[in-house]
Protein backbone atom coordinates (compact mmCIF):
# COMPACT_ATOMS: atom_id res chain seq x y z
CA UNK A 1 0.00 0.00 0.00
CA UNK A 2 1.19 3.86 -0.55
CA UNK A 3 -0.84 5.63 2.01
CA UNK A 4 0.63 8.82 1.04
CA UNK A 5 -1.11 8.17 -2.04
CA UNK A 6 -4.23 7.04 -0.59
CA UNK A 7 -3.96 10.31 1.15
CA UNK A 8 -3.82 12.51 -1.94
CA UNK A 9 -6.78 10.83 -3.90
CA UNK A 10 -9.04 10.94 -0.83
CA UNK A 11 -8.23 14.99 0.66
CA UNK A 12 -6.23 16.66 -2.36
CA UNK A 13 -6.13 14.98 -5.79
CA UNK A 14 -4.74 18.22 -7.41
CA UNK A 15 -2.50 20.00 -4.67
CA UNK A 16 0.62 22.58 -5.02
CA UNK A 17 3.41 21.31 -3.57
CA UNK A 18 6.22 24.12 -2.41
CA UNK A 19 8.87 21.96 -2.10
CA UNK A 20 8.49 20.53 -5.78
CA UNK A 21 7.40 23.69 -6.98
CA UNK A 22 4.50 21.32 -8.97
CA UNK A 23 1.06 20.46 -8.84
CA UNK A 24 0.55 16.97 -7.60
CA UNK A 25 -2.50 14.80 -9.67
CA UNK A 26 -3.37 11.52 -7.98
CA UNK A 27 -6.51 10.56 -9.02
CA UNK A 28 -6.59 8.05 -12.45
CA UNK A 29 -9.17 10.30 -13.94
CA UNK A 30 -6.99 13.27 -13.94
CA UNK A 31 -4.31 11.52 -15.04
CA UNK A 32 -5.25 10.22 -18.43
CA UNK A 33 -7.57 13.53 -18.83
CA UNK A 34 -4.02 15.53 -18.72
CA UNK A 35 -1.98 13.08 -21.08
CA UNK A 36 -4.93 12.90 -23.87
CA UNK A 37 -4.49 16.92 -23.47
CA UNK A 38 -1.28 18.36 -24.85
CA UNK A 39 -2.18 21.01 -26.17
CA UNK A 40 -3.18 22.37 -22.39
CA UNK A 41 -0.54 20.25 -20.94
CA UNK A 42 2.93 20.37 -22.64
CA UNK A 43 5.70 17.97 -22.55
CA UNK A 44 7.82 20.48 -23.50
CA UNK A 45 9.60 21.19 -20.44
CA UNK A 46 12.43 23.35 -22.36
CA UNK A 47 11.42 26.35 -20.88
CA UNK A 48 12.36 25.33 -17.21
CA UNK A 49 15.97 24.18 -18.47
CA UNK A 50 16.83 26.52 -20.90
CA UNK A 51 18.83 29.02 -18.93
CA UNK A 52 21.02 25.92 -17.98
CA UNK A 53 22.13 26.60 -21.91
CA UNK A 54 22.59 29.92 -21.98
CA UNK A 55 26.66 29.81 -22.65
CA UNK A 56 26.60 29.88 -26.66
CA UNK A 57 29.15 27.09 -26.08
CA UNK A 58 26.65 25.03 -25.36
CA UNK A 59 24.42 25.38 -28.38
CA UNK A 60 25.15 21.71 -29.89
CA UNK A 61 24.38 20.07 -26.48
CA UNK A 62 20.75 21.97 -26.53
CA UNK A 63 20.49 21.07 -30.46
CA UNK A 64 20.13 17.95 -29.09
CA UNK A 65 17.92 17.99 -25.87
CA UNK A 66 15.54 20.05 -28.22
CA UNK A 67 15.08 16.85 -30.46
CA UNK A 68 14.63 14.81 -27.65
CA UNK A 69 10.50 13.30 -28.35
CA UNK A 70 9.82 13.16 -24.80
CA UNK A 71 9.96 16.60 -24.53
CA UNK A 72 8.15 17.89 -27.83
CA UNK A 73 4.41 18.84 -28.83
CA UNK A 74 2.69 18.35 -31.72
CA UNK A 75 3.22 19.19 -34.51
CA UNK A 76 7.38 18.36 -34.45
CA UNK A 77 7.03 15.13 -31.95
CA UNK A 78 3.80 13.83 -34.20
CA UNK A 79 7.06 13.83 -37.52
CA UNK A 80 9.45 12.52 -34.99
CA UNK A 81 7.27 9.99 -33.87
CA UNK A 82 5.92 8.44 -36.92
CA UNK A 83 9.33 8.38 -37.99
CA UNK A 84 10.43 6.12 -35.19
CA UNK A 85 7.50 3.90 -34.71
CA UNK A 86 7.79 2.16 -37.59
CA UNK A 87 10.95 1.02 -35.86
CA UNK A 88 8.61 -0.29 -32.91
CA UNK A 89 5.89 -2.14 -33.60
CA UNK A 90 4.67 -5.51 -32.36
CA UNK A 91 5.59 -7.60 -35.21
CA UNK A 92 9.06 -6.04 -36.07
CA UNK A 93 9.97 -6.02 -31.61
CA UNK A 94 8.89 -9.66 -31.64
CA UNK A 95 11.09 -10.75 -34.64
CA UNK A 96 13.75 -9.71 -31.82
CA UNK A 97 12.44 -12.46 -29.29
CA UNK A 98 15.29 -15.35 -30.54
CA UNK A 99 17.98 -12.59 -29.78
CA UNK A 100 16.38 -12.02 -26.57
CA UNK A 101 16.09 -15.36 -25.47
CA UNK A 102 20.08 -15.88 -26.26
CA UNK A 103 21.11 -12.86 -24.21
CA UNK A 104 18.91 -14.08 -21.52
CA UNK A 105 20.35 -17.66 -21.82
CA UNK A 106 23.89 -16.48 -21.80
CA UNK A 107 23.22 -14.35 -18.25
CA UNK A 108 21.53 -16.33 -16.32
CA UNK A 109 24.15 -19.72 -16.98
CA UNK A 110 26.56 -18.71 -15.38
CA UNK A 111 23.95 -18.90 -12.27
CA UNK A 112 21.92 -21.79 -12.63
CA UNK A 113 23.78 -24.29 -10.32
CA UNK A 114 24.98 -22.37 -8.09
CA UNK A 115 22.43 -21.96 -5.70
CA UNK A 116 22.15 -17.76 -5.01
CA UNK A 117 22.24 -14.63 -7.07
CA UNK A 118 21.59 -11.07 -6.72
CA UNK A 119 18.55 -10.72 -9.56
CA UNK A 120 19.56 -6.76 -9.64
CA UNK A 121 23.24 -6.84 -10.60
CA UNK A 122 23.20 -10.57 -11.90
CA UNK A 123 20.43 -10.22 -14.50
CA UNK A 124 17.67 -7.33 -14.19
CA UNK A 125 20.36 -4.21 -14.92
CA UNK A 126 22.40 -6.02 -17.39
CA UNK A 127 20.05 -7.35 -19.79
CA UNK A 128 17.91 -4.82 -21.00
CA UNK A 129 21.50 -2.83 -21.70
CA UNK A 130 22.84 -6.29 -23.80
CA UNK A 131 19.64 -6.31 -25.97
CA UNK A 132 18.98 -2.04 -26.99
CA UNK A 133 22.81 -2.19 -27.63
CA UNK A 134 22.38 -5.52 -30.04
CA UNK A 135 19.05 -4.30 -31.42
CA UNK A 136 20.24 -1.01 -32.08
CA UNK A 137 23.67 -2.76 -33.96
CA UNK A 138 26.22 -1.37 -31.75
CA UNK A 139 29.57 -3.18 -31.84
CA UNK A 140 30.18 -5.25 -28.21
CA UNK A 141 32.99 -3.37 -27.70
CA UNK A 142 31.76 0.01 -28.10
CA UNK A 143 29.15 -0.40 -25.34
CA UNK A 144 30.40 0.46 -22.39
CA UNK A 145 31.59 4.00 -23.97
CA UNK A 146 28.23 4.77 -25.34
CA UNK A 147 26.49 4.21 -21.80
CA UNK A 148 29.21 6.56 -20.21
CA UNK A 149 28.32 9.03 -22.83
CA UNK A 150 24.33 8.61 -22.42
CA UNK A 151 24.78 8.61 -18.42
CA UNK A 152 26.76 12.30 -18.70
CA UNK A 153 23.88 13.64 -21.04
CA UNK A 154 21.31 12.46 -19.31
CA UNK A 155 22.14 13.91 -16.51
CA UNK A 156 22.13 17.63 -18.31
CA UNK A 157 19.14 16.84 -20.52
CA UNK A 158 16.48 14.85 -18.94
CA UNK A 159 16.70 16.36 -15.07
CA UNK A 160 15.53 19.90 -15.17
CA UNK A 161 13.92 19.88 -11.66
CA UNK A 162 17.76 19.03 -10.08
CA UNK A 163 20.93 21.15 -9.53
CA UNK A 164 23.33 20.31 -11.92
CA UNK A 165 27.43 21.85 -11.23
CA UNK A 166 29.96 23.03 -13.69
CA UNK A 167 31.06 20.22 -14.44
CA UNK A 168 28.31 18.34 -15.39
CA UNK A 169 27.89 20.61 -17.51
CA UNK A 170 30.87 20.22 -19.47
CA UNK A 171 30.70 16.51 -19.56
CA UNK A 172 27.15 16.43 -21.22
CA UNK A 173 28.66 18.85 -23.71
CA UNK A 174 31.75 16.50 -24.18
CA UNK A 175 29.47 13.53 -24.37
CA UNK A 176 27.01 14.97 -27.22
CA UNK A 177 30.46 16.06 -29.12
CA UNK A 178 31.73 12.90 -28.96
CA UNK A 179 29.27 10.52 -29.62
CA UNK A 180 28.07 13.08 -32.61
CA UNK A 181 31.45 11.86 -34.28
CA UNK A 182 30.81 8.12 -33.39
CA UNK A 183 27.57 8.42 -34.34
CA UNK A 184 28.04 9.74 -38.05
CA UNK A 185 30.78 6.97 -38.69
CA UNK A 186 28.74 4.19 -37.55
CA UNK A 187 25.75 5.78 -39.87
CA UNK A 188 27.89 6.43 -43.05
CA UNK A 189 28.95 2.81 -42.67
CA UNK A 190 25.02 1.63 -42.75
CA UNK A 191 23.40 3.75 -44.50
CA UNK A 192 22.47 2.30 -47.92
CA UNK A 193 23.16 -1.51 -46.61
CA UNK A 194 19.69 -2.53 -46.14
CA UNK A 195 20.16 -3.79 -42.30
CA UNK A 196 17.68 -4.54 -40.40
CA UNK A 197 19.15 -3.57 -37.47
CA UNK A 198 17.01 -0.16 -35.37
CA UNK A 199 19.65 1.46 -36.30
CA UNK A 200 19.42 0.94 -39.96
CA UNK A 201 16.05 1.00 -39.89
CA UNK A 202 15.84 4.51 -38.20
CA UNK A 203 18.39 6.31 -41.08
CA UNK A 204 16.63 4.66 -44.02
CA UNK A 205 13.08 5.74 -42.00
CA UNK A 206 10.80 7.57 -44.44
CA UNK A 207 7.51 8.91 -44.10
CA UNK A 208 5.55 11.02 -46.46
CA UNK A 209 9.02 12.28 -48.02
CA UNK A 210 10.08 12.97 -44.54
CA UNK A 211 13.39 11.37 -43.31
CA UNK A 212 15.08 12.04 -39.51
CA UNK A 213 17.97 14.58 -39.92
CA UNK A 214 20.88 13.88 -38.56
CA UNK A 215 20.75 15.39 -35.13
CA UNK A 216 17.21 13.78 -34.98
CA UNK A 217 19.03 10.52 -35.36
CA UNK A 218 21.19 11.59 -32.57
CA UNK A 219 18.70 12.56 -30.04
CA UNK A 220 16.32 9.48 -30.59
CA UNK A 221 19.62 6.99 -30.36
CA UNK A 222 20.51 8.59 -27.08
CA UNK A 223 16.77 8.85 -26.04
CA UNK A 224 16.30 5.22 -26.75
CA UNK A 225 19.86 3.95 -25.19
CA UNK A 226 18.82 5.70 -22.03
CA UNK A 227 14.74 5.73 -22.00
CA UNK A 228 14.56 1.92 -21.61
CA UNK A 229 17.27 0.55 -19.21
CA UNK A 230 16.48 1.38 -16.17
CA UNK A 231 12.58 1.10 -16.56
CA UNK A 232 12.68 -2.10 -18.34
CA UNK A 233 15.36 -3.50 -15.01
CA UNK A 234 12.74 -2.34 -12.45
CA UNK A 235 10.04 -4.56 -14.27
CA UNK A 236 12.10 -6.83 -14.11
CA UNK A 237 13.10 -6.88 -10.51
CA UNK A 238 9.45 -6.18 -9.65
CA UNK A 239 8.13 -9.08 -11.42
CA UNK A 240 10.98 -11.33 -9.06
CA UNK A 241 9.29 -10.25 -6.28
CA UNK A 242 5.97 -10.57 -7.07
CA UNK A 243 6.96 -14.02 -7.76
CA UNK A 244 9.40 -14.76 -4.78
CA UNK A 245 6.94 -12.95 -2.29
CA UNK A 246 3.60 -14.28 -3.66
CA UNK A 247 4.11 -18.19 -4.04
CA UNK A 248 0.54 -18.57 -5.52
CA UNK A 249 1.13 -16.30 -8.70
CA UNK A 250 4.70 -18.47 -9.08
CA UNK A 251 2.70 -21.41 -8.63
CA UNK A 252 -0.10 -20.35 -11.35
CA UNK A 253 2.45 -19.05 -13.74
CA UNK A 254 4.26 -22.62 -13.63
CA UNK A 255 0.25 -23.95 -14.20
CA UNK A 256 -0.18 -22.14 -16.98
CA UNK A 257 2.69 -19.96 -19.14
CA UNK A 258 0.24 -18.14 -20.60
CA UNK A 259 -0.58 -15.89 -17.45
CA UNK A 260 2.80 -14.11 -17.92
CA UNK A 261 1.64 -11.79 -20.16
CA UNK A 262 -1.61 -10.63 -17.60
CA UNK A 263 1.03 -11.14 -14.45
CA UNK A 264 3.67 -8.41 -16.39
CA UNK A 265 0.21 -6.00 -16.89
CA UNK A 266 -0.18 -6.39 -13.29
CA UNK A 267 3.17 -5.99 -12.07
CA UNK A 268 3.26 -2.83 -14.12
CA UNK A 269 -0.01 -1.50 -12.65
CA UNK A 270 1.04 -2.68 -8.75
CA UNK A 271 4.65 -1.65 -8.92
CA UNK A 272 5.35 0.88 -11.43
CA UNK A 273 8.59 1.11 -12.48
CA UNK A 274 7.93 5.19 -13.01
CA UNK A 275 5.79 6.79 -10.15
CA UNK A 276 5.63 10.36 -11.47
CA UNK A 277 5.93 12.25 -15.38
CA UNK A 278 6.08 16.40 -15.78
CA UNK A 279 3.91 18.08 -17.61
CA UNK A 280 3.86 22.41 -18.22
CA UNK A 281 0.22 23.69 -17.94
CA UNK A 282 -0.21 26.01 -21.47
CA UNK A 283 -2.73 28.07 -20.66
CA UNK A 284 -4.98 28.66 -17.72
CA UNK A 285 -7.09 25.44 -16.85
CA UNK A 286 -9.06 23.90 -14.10
CA UNK A 287 -8.61 20.82 -12.79
CA UNK A 288 -10.13 18.95 -9.50
CA UNK A 289 -11.34 22.29 -8.17
CA UNK A 290 -8.36 24.25 -8.75
CA UNK A 291 -6.74 26.89 -10.86
CA UNK A 292 -3.72 26.16 -12.99
CA UNK A 293 -2.29 28.92 -14.59
CA UNK A 294 0.01 28.88 -17.85
CA UNK A 295 3.93 28.33 -16.86
CA UNK A 296 2.56 25.83 -13.83
CA UNK A 297 4.31 22.62 -13.77
CA UNK A 298 2.50 19.61 -13.04
CA UNK A 299 3.59 16.52 -11.10
CA UNK A 300 1.50 13.73 -12.66
CA UNK A 301 1.77 10.44 -10.34
CA UNK A 302 1.28 7.16 -12.06
CA UNK A 303 1.91 5.15 -9.58
CA UNK A 304 -1.26 6.71 -7.59
CA UNK A 305 -3.33 6.47 -10.21
CA UNK A 306 -2.66 2.69 -10.65
CA UNK A 307 -4.21 2.17 -6.48
CA UNK A 308 -7.06 4.36 -7.70
CA UNK A 309 -10.46 2.49 -6.26
CA UNK A 310 -12.52 4.25 -9.11
CA UNK A 311 -10.46 2.34 -11.62
CA UNK A 312 -9.39 -0.99 -10.27
CA UNK A 313 -10.91 -3.87 -8.07
CA UNK A 314 -9.46 -4.40 -4.50
CA UNK A 315 -5.84 -1.92 -5.87
CA UNK A 316 -3.65 -2.86 -2.77
CA UNK A 317 -4.12 -6.81 -4.08
CA UNK A 318 -1.97 -8.01 -6.79
CA UNK A 319 -4.18 -9.92 -8.68
CA UNK A 320 -3.89 -12.08 -11.80
CA UNK A 321 -7.75 -11.79 -12.78
CA UNK A 322 -7.50 -7.85 -12.31
CA UNK A 323 -9.89 -6.92 -15.06
CA UNK A 324 -8.19 -5.83 -17.96
CA UNK A 325 -8.59 -2.39 -17.74
CA UNK A 326 -5.69 -0.64 -18.97
CA UNK A 327 -2.74 0.88 -16.55
CA UNK A 328 -1.43 4.00 -17.45
CA UNK A 329 2.21 3.07 -16.75
CA UNK A 330 3.11 3.15 -19.63
CA UNK A 331 2.13 6.91 -19.74
CA UNK A 332 -1.31 7.22 -22.67
CA UNK A 333 -1.61 9.65 -25.06
CA UNK A 334 0.82 10.73 -27.45
CA UNK A 335 3.97 9.87 -25.39
CA UNK A 336 2.44 6.60 -24.45
CA UNK A 337 6.15 4.71 -24.62
CA UNK A 338 7.57 3.92 -27.55
CA UNK A 339 9.15 0.76 -26.12
CA UNK A 340 6.46 -0.76 -24.05
CA UNK A 341 6.52 -3.39 -26.74
CA UNK A 342 10.00 -4.39 -26.17
CA UNK A 343 9.66 -3.84 -22.38
CA UNK A 344 7.08 -6.60 -22.32
CA UNK A 345 9.54 -8.98 -24.73
CA UNK A 346 11.97 -8.98 -22.26
CA UNK A 347 9.95 -9.56 -19.18
CA UNK A 348 7.67 -12.48 -20.77
CA UNK A 349 11.19 -13.92 -22.28
CA UNK A 350 13.38 -13.05 -18.45
CA UNK A 351 9.91 -14.98 -16.55
CA UNK A 352 9.96 -18.30 -18.59
CA UNK A 353 13.88 -18.19 -18.36
CA UNK A 354 13.49 -18.03 -14.38
CA UNK A 355 10.94 -20.59 -14.34
CA UNK A 356 12.97 -22.60 -16.84
CA UNK A 357 16.09 -22.31 -15.23
CA UNK A 358 15.33 -22.78 -11.44
CA UNK A 359 12.58 -25.06 -9.49
CA UNK A 360 12.50 -22.74 -7.29
CA UNK A 361 13.85 -19.02 -5.60
CA UNK A 362 12.96 -17.17 -2.70
CA UNK A 363 14.08 -14.26 -1.40
CA UNK A 364 17.58 -15.12 0.99
CA UNK A 365 16.79 -11.77 2.93
CA UNK A 366 13.49 -10.12 3.88
CA UNK A 367 15.65 -6.53 4.71
CA UNK A 368 15.22 -4.93 0.85
CA UNK A 369 16.70 -1.57 0.74
CA UNK A 370 15.07 0.97 -2.22
CA UNK A 371 17.72 3.03 -4.28
CA UNK A 372 18.06 6.77 -3.87
CA UNK A 373 15.72 7.38 -6.87
CA UNK A 374 12.10 8.47 -5.76
CA UNK A 375 10.70 8.21 -8.91
CA UNK A 376 12.28 5.23 -10.77
CA UNK A 377 11.44 3.15 -7.34
CA UNK A 378 13.35 0.19 -7.32
CA UNK A 379 15.21 -2.39 -4.72
CA UNK A 380 19.00 -2.02 -4.95
CA UNK A 381 19.26 -6.06 -4.56
CA UNK A 382 17.55 -8.97 -4.58
CA UNK A 383 19.39 -11.68 -3.37
CA UNK A 384 17.78 -14.72 -4.24
CA UNK A 385 18.12 -18.34 -2.73
CA UNK A 386 17.72 -20.79 -5.74
CA UNK A 387 17.45 -24.53 -6.85
CA UNK A 388 18.31 -25.82 -9.98
C1 LIG B 1 7.95 7.16 -22.96
C2 LIG B 1 7.62 4.15 -19.18
C3 LIG B 1 10.57 0.99 -21.43
C4 LIG B 1 11.37 4.27 -24.89
C5 LIG B 1 7.57 6.59 -21.77
C6 LIG B 1 6.59 7.15 -20.86
C7 LIG B 1 6.52 6.31 -19.79
C8 LIG B 1 7.43 5.22 -20.03
C9 LIG B 1 5.66 6.49 -18.54
C10 LIG B 1 5.76 8.42 -21.09
C11 LIG B 1 6.49 9.66 -20.69
C12 LIG B 1 5.62 10.90 -20.84
O1 LIG B 1 4.46 10.82 -21.26
O2 LIG B 1 6.13 11.98 -20.51
C13 LIG B 1 8.37 3.02 -19.48
C14 LIG B 1 8.42 1.83 -18.66
C15 LIG B 1 9.25 0.94 -19.30
C16 LIG B 1 9.72 1.58 -20.51
C17 LIG B 1 7.65 1.65 -17.35
C18 LIG B 1 9.65 -0.44 -18.89
C19 LIG B 1 8.94 -1.24 -18.16
C20 LIG B 1 11.02 1.59 -22.59
C21 LIG B 1 11.90 0.99 -23.55
C22 LIG B 1 12.15 1.94 -24.50
C23 LIG B 1 11.40 3.12 -24.15
C24 LIG B 1 12.43 -0.44 -23.48
C25 LIG B 1 12.99 1.89 -25.74
C26 LIG B 1 13.86 1.04 -26.05
C27 LIG B 1 10.52 5.34 -24.65
C28 LIG B 1 10.48 6.52 -25.49
C29 LIG B 1 9.50 7.36 -24.94
C30 LIG B 1 8.96 6.66 -23.77
C31 LIG B 1 11.33 6.80 -26.72
C32 LIG B 1 9.07 8.73 -25.45
C33 LIG B 1 7.87 8.60 -26.33
C34 LIG B 1 7.32 9.93 -26.77
O3 LIG B 1 7.68 10.96 -26.20
O4 LIG B 1 6.51 9.94 -27.72
N1 LIG B 1 8.05 5.41 -21.25
N2 LIG B 1 9.18 2.84 -20.57
N3 LIG B 1 10.73 2.87 -22.98
N4 LIG B 1 9.61 5.45 -23.63
FE1 LIG B 1 9.33 4.10 -22.16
Amino acid sequence: PFPFYDYLRREAPVVWDDVLQAWVVARAVDVEAILHNPQVFSSNRLALGRQRFADPSLVPLFDVVERLMLQMDAPNHDRLRKLTAQAFKRKAIEGYAPLVEQLTRDLLAPHANVGQMDFVDGFAVPLPVLVISAILGIPPQDRDQIKRWCDDFSIVALNFYAKITDEQLRAGQIAVADFREYLRALAADLRGRGGTDLLSTLIEAEREGERLSFDELLANAILLLNAGNETTSILLINAMYIMCTKPDVTAALRADRALIPQMIEETLRYMPPVHFIGRLVTREASLGGEVLRKGDLLMIFLGSAGRDADRYDDPDAFRLDQKKKAHVSFGTGPHVCLGLQLARLEARVAINAMLDTFSSFELASTDLKFGPNLNLRCFAHLPLVTKA
